[in-house]
């Protein structure tokens, strides 16, 4: 099927869609700047060991190196403006109120754009938070209100004097209960889910096109390259996010 056929096709069920869900991964940023995790020689896990950077058994071991780390990912990503892509959900959002975006990423990039419903999956990069969550989970650090902005060392909670982190979500982290629970609730009532970006291999994100493929659900994959969640797709759009999302916005609005 031709690529315009697919996007006809696409934008013919998301216009009949009344609550249509995206999945997002680091794909939908990387016309953005933001290096992606698993693609070959660019992405993030091509060049560091995420064990050794991103679990809190890392954390634990060698926190002023960890700290460093999300300290040059705040660097690269804070340049980042939101593209095309992120623009065209925005657009999409306004066009139907009960659209959510579940986003695997954690440069804020959705909320930059002007999309409002956000489910955040893995937290967020700008934020840190006391390790211990001495105040209440979680603890968020103003490190600018602290003046602990250190681009060396994990600062101290100036609370309890713990270690500050990122307040993301590392590997064999439990993801927070409220936003698994949002996620969750998003996805039993999705009449559409469409994959953006994603190469589909953390979990439990991944679980959830499949599990509304398995009540019926149409699914819909956008990504330049076969991934995990291919096979549950019932149509793959092999274009980049930040030239098929804004063709997809296009089409819907002038089937409106
Ligand atoms: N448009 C759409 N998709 C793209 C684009 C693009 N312009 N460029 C790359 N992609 C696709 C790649 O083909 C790949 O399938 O984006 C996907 C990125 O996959 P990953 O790098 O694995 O990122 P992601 O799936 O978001 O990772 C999930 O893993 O490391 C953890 O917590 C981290 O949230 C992250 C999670």
């Amino acid at each position: 099927m031709a690529a315009g056929e697919k996007l006809e096709q696409a934008a013919l069920r998301l216009r009949a869609s009344q609550r249509p869900v995206f999945l997002t991964g680091a794909g939908v940023s990387a016309e953005s700047g933001v290096p992606t995790f698993r693609d070959a020689a660019t992405g993030l896990w091509s060049k560091y060991e995420p064990t050794e950077l991103a679990t809190p058994q890392a954390f634990q071991r060698d926190p002023d190196l960890v700290w460093r780390f999300y300290q040059y990912r705040r660097q690269i990503a804070a340049p980042a403006k939101p593209n095309p892509g992120h623009y065209a959900l925005a657009e999409l959002e306004a066009l139907k109120p009960d659209l959510w975006i579940i986003t695997q990423n954690v440069d804020d990039l959705h909320e930059q754009s002007g999309s409002q419903h956000v489910i955040r999956l893995h937290g967020r990069l700008r934020d840190s938070r006391c390790s211990q969550n001495c105040k209440g989970d979680p603890t968020l650090i103003d490190l600018d209100k602290f003046r602990l902005n250190s681009p060396d060392t994990a600062p101290r909670c100036p609370y309890c004097s713990a270690r500050i982190r990122p307040d993301v979500v590392w590997f064999n982290e439990m993801l927070p209960l409220p936003v698994l629970e949002a996620a969750w609730s998003a996805i039993s009532k999705a009449d559409l889910v469409i994959i953006v970006g994603t190469s589909g291999m953390v979990h439990p994100a991944a679980d959830m096109p499949m599990d509304a493929r398995d009540r019926g659900v149409p699914v819909i994959e956008i990504n330049p390259q076969p991934s995990a969640l291919t096979p549950v797709a019932d149509l793959w759009i092999d274009q980049p996010s930040g030239v098929a999302l804004p063709e997809l916005a296009h089409r819907v609005t002038a089937l409106a």
